[in-house]
């Protein structure tokens, strides 16, 4: 049994008052988390896999706090879903109010406010002054369908372009989008029809290859390929996420965006990873000026309540027949309620400017560690969306048994870290962005330690 003294320090925005400091009380995973995880072997899906076997009970500002009194340092926020930390007061209060009024009526049916409130100020945060529509659903991937969906439909064409190394979720049409094989496609085809892939730009594995010429390559393949009279939409993450928090070579995703424009190709940004402050800007669009035709967003949209959305165009979004778009849940009053408060807080507390405090901390760290361990091939990313991508010291290969051994060392230690990357060799940085600074060092200093070791 291993017991970490930490200082504790305070939670700025709130969520259950927890002790903010890694506490380990027993063996990770401890006696009860195991026994749920043997529980889960018999009753859940095997399909359905776990990053670290802890359950978890109470949860805010840096922590996740387990069966076992285990208190861990969360950098993952459920995948970059609680920016706004978890069970955080404002959107605690706001789900609260919005449960004893109603629960659903299925906007669809017998519509309520706060879906068009949620529209109105993704109309607003999202890039471009130009008239927009917004629709909600539940999932990123169900919303990235629906955005496909209506590109077709505005533009009369099906083809759609995706690019290496993109995830765009599990779902029919997504695991279309989406590249890697192991574990999200593997055995689930057949895929759907008229998805195209195209080459990114990935500085760090493509000889850094300029932003421009790198566009200019895929859209010669597009072109050849295709033809953009087939090609109803491009879609890209405009950081990429699953795919190993790829951060494309500037230039690169403004000249698509204006090959799109010229050839009547509706450009869908898919910032579900990437939205809401979490890259240091409200979109990771903002960073290189784009302007989306349609953007995907869903995870840090409403602190942890299930919502997703596309936003855009107004002619585009309007352009699907009446009853094309929606669903029972899409837009639930839950999710909105929370969504509403969510995005308030990011503007009222300047998360933007706290996800680049966050990103310098990580990017100052990471860098001196790498400048000392050559196996710490690349650090990337942008504001408190940071990786680092290992490799074999002498080839410059991807090394995904070091990445795994280092995860695990960190998970052992009662560190929350999570890996990504086409070659499994990425371990990304997604704390949440209520996390007290003293605790994100002390997390970081523990990857250190688990590299060292490794
Ligand atoms: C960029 C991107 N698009 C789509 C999805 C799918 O979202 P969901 O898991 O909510 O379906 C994800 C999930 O990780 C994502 O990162």
């Amino acid at each position: 049994m291993t017991i970490v003294e930490t200082p504790t320090s305070t939670v700025p925005l709130g969520g259950p008052s927890l002790p903010q400091e890694r506490r380990l009380v027993t063996s990770i995973p401890g006696p009860k988390s195991q026994a749920l995880q043997a529980r889960k072997a018999q009753a859940v899906s095997a399909g359905v896999g776990v990053t670290l076997p802890v359950y978890i009970v109470a949860a805010g500002g840096g922590v996740l706090v387990d069966v076992d009194g285990n208190s861990l340092i969360d950098l993952g926020s459920g995948i970059a879903v609680t920016g706004v930390g978890n069970s955080a007061p404002q959107v605690v209060e706001a789900v609260a109010a919005q449960l004893a009024q109603f629960t659903h009526t299925c906007f669809t049916v017998a519509p309520y406010d706060s879906y068009i409130e949620v529209a109105e100020t993704l109309n607003r945060l999202t890039p471009g002054d130009h008239a927009k529509r917004s629709a909600l659903f539940n999932s990123g991937a169900e919303a990235v369908e629906n955005a496909v969906k209506i590109a077709r439909h505005y533009t009369g064409k099906q083809a759609v372009v995706a690019f290496d190394h993109a995830y765009h979720g599990r779902t029919t049409l997504t695991m279309g989008l989406t590249a890697k094989n192991q574990p999200y496609k593997n055995g689930f085809g057949p895929f759907a029809a008229e998805l195209y892939r195209a080459p990114m730009s990935y500085p760090y594995r493509d000889g850094g290859l300029d932003g421009v010429v790198a566009a200019k390559r895929a859209i010669s393949q597009i072109e050849k390929q295709i033809g953009a009279e087939n090609l109803a939409a491009v879609i890209i993450e405009p950081i990429q996420g699953e795919g190993g928090f790829i951060v494309p070579a500037p230039g690169f995703l403004p000249t698509l965006v204006d090959w799109c424009r010229a050839n009547k190709v509706v450009f869908i940004a898919d910032e579900v990873q990437t939205g809401f402050a979490r890259t240091g800007d409200m979109f990771a669009s903002d960073h290189e000026g784009i302007v989306p035709d349609l953007m995907v967003m869903a995870k840090g949209i409403a602190g942890g309540l299930p919502l997703s959305a596309v936003t855009g165009r107004a002619e585009i979004m309007d352009s699907p027949q009446v009853g094309g778009i929606g669903g029972t849940y899409g837009g639930n009053p839950l999710a909105c309620a929370a969504a509403l408060a969510t995005m308030a807080a990011y503007e009222s507390e300047n998360l933007v400017a706290r996800a680049r405090e966050i990103g310098a901390i990580l990017t100052g760290r990471l860098n001196a560690i790498r400048t000392a361990d050559k196996r710490v091939g690349d650090v990337r990313g942008r504001g408190a969306m940071i990786a680092v991508e290992l490799v074999d010291a002498a080839t410059g290969e991807p090394d995904a048994a070091l990445t795994g051994r280092v995860v695990a060392a960190a998970h052992a230690q009662g560190v929350i870290l999570l890996t990504c990357g086409t070659y499994g060799n990425v371990i990304r940085f997604l704390p949440p962005l209520s996390i007290p600074d003293g605790l994100l060092i002390e997390g970081l200093q523990v990857v250190q330690a688990a590299l060292a070791a490794a």
